[in-house]
């Protein structure tokens, strides 16, 4: 039997929560398909910072993790005891430190989760945003001078390098071969006229490796509109960082609920563990409710397994979670039903055991 060591991080807010009705899925998962999970749960975060000197993870939290094969996150973030700039830290760090250089976000619309756009039916929209998650927006380069004065500077710059930008479009155009053979990237070139001119560069020199795959390129204010007027006709978004962030909650609310994107930092040359987490966040508005919707961070925790080789394992919770949504009988409030975080992770696991997988 395959044994997999997982780095379990709940971290805060409804993180906590999301993650505990996870693991009841894949021992569920387990049980049936005759793989073992070693979780280690990482306890830290803004509750663990109380009593570590205000630090959200210790100092050397990335040589803990480095040694696992995964890492499941929950979510981060408690900004009324600890600003989010400090608390994500640990986040962006993951992604950076272990080259998690690609960032899959699915986005699929399943029988009976409403979708907010009038017409849309269960199949219309099937896309996949590949989030570029090593650098650009977020490599935290810059600094502020005569900070709280009224002559206050802050400089932040974007790094985009050639190397970058190019592998995480042919991440895409491979992903797209495997799917319906369309790649869209995101630009912003009529406006960002060093970054994104070269964006569309390399995806002008990549493209012609890949005939088979129709590409092109959309600047992000009229992708985002056209994520809601014509949501059918995307199946890979190329994006970079930031634009790779927006575009993706949109993509969770025009599927249903934020509450089902799951999401993949992925390290491809598997060097490092890839870590897996919901699309959202921990949620302070609900936090304490019992009402979060753990099907993201369940979904997340197929996507883990799938890389880790456990494909059949992968299937059937995304089986499992597919005929939750369509039943409808256990389903939390943003799916609009009346169900408690818990029982919505109680019936899934009960799925996993008896679903035929798709
Ligand atoms: P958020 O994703 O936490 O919440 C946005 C809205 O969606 C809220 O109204 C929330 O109640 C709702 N929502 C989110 N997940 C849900 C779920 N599973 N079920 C039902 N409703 C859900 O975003 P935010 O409010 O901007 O951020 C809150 C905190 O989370 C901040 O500290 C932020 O920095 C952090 N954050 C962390 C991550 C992460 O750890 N990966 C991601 C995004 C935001
Ligand atoms: C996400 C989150 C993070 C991001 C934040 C919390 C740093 O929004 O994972 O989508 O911007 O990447
Ligand atoms: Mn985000």
């Amino acid at each position: 039997m395959k044994h997999y060591q997982v780095a379990v991080y709940p971290g805060d807010g409804i993180g906590i929560d999301v993650t505990a009705e996870t693991m009841k899925v894949l021992r569920a998962a387990e049980s049936r398909c005759g793989f073992r999970i070693e979780a280690t749960e990482m306890p830290w975060g803004c509750a663990w910072a109380a009593h570590h000197g205000g630090h959200v993870a210790p100092p050397d939290f990335l040589d803990t993790l480095r040694p696992f094969d995964a890492v499941f996150l929950g979510a981060l973030g408690m900004p009324s005891a600890i600003p989010d700039h400090i608390s994500l830290v640990p986040l962006i760090r993951m992604r950076q430190v272990f080259d998690q250089y690609v960032c899959l976000r699915p986005a699929r619309l399943l029988e009976g989760a409403a979708c907010p756009l009038t017409g849309r039916e269960p199949g219309d929209i099937d896309l996949v945003v590949v989030r570029e998650n090593s650098e650009g927006e977020y490599t935290a380069t810059g600094g502020s001078f005569r900070v709280n004065t009224p002559d206050e500077v802050s400089v932040q710059t974007a790094i985009h390098t050639r190397k970058g930008v190019e592998r995480i479009l042919r991440y895409g155009f491979d992903l797209a071969r495997r799917r319906r053979c369309r790649l869209t990237m995101a630009t912003k070139s009529n406006a960002l006229n060093y970054s994104m001119v070269m964006w569309d560069r390399v995806l002008a020199s990549v493209a012609p490796d890949y005939p088979d795959v129709v590409s092109d390129k959309v600047h992000v204010d009229a992708l985002a509109m056209l994520f809601v007027r014509a949501p059918q006709r995307f199946d890979v978004v190329v994006a970079s960082n930031l634009f790779g962030d927006i575009l993706s909650d949109l993509a969770g609310a025009v599927v249903g609920s934020l509450g089902l994107a799951p999401s993949a930092n992925i390290n491809p040359e598997r060097i490092y563990p890839s870590l897996f987490e919901p699309v959202h966040g921990s949620a302070p508005d609900i936090a304490g409710k019992g009402i979060a919707n753990p099907l993201a961070a369940i979904r997340s925790a197929a996507l883990m397994l799938d890389f880790l080789g456990e494909a059949d394992a992968a299937a059937v919770i995304e089986t499992a979670v597919t005929d939750a949504v369509r039943d409808g009988r256990v389903l939390t409030p943003d799916l609009g039903g009346h169900a408690t975080t818990p029982a919505v992770g109680d019936d899934v696991a009960a799925r996993v055991a008896v679903v035929k997988p798709l």
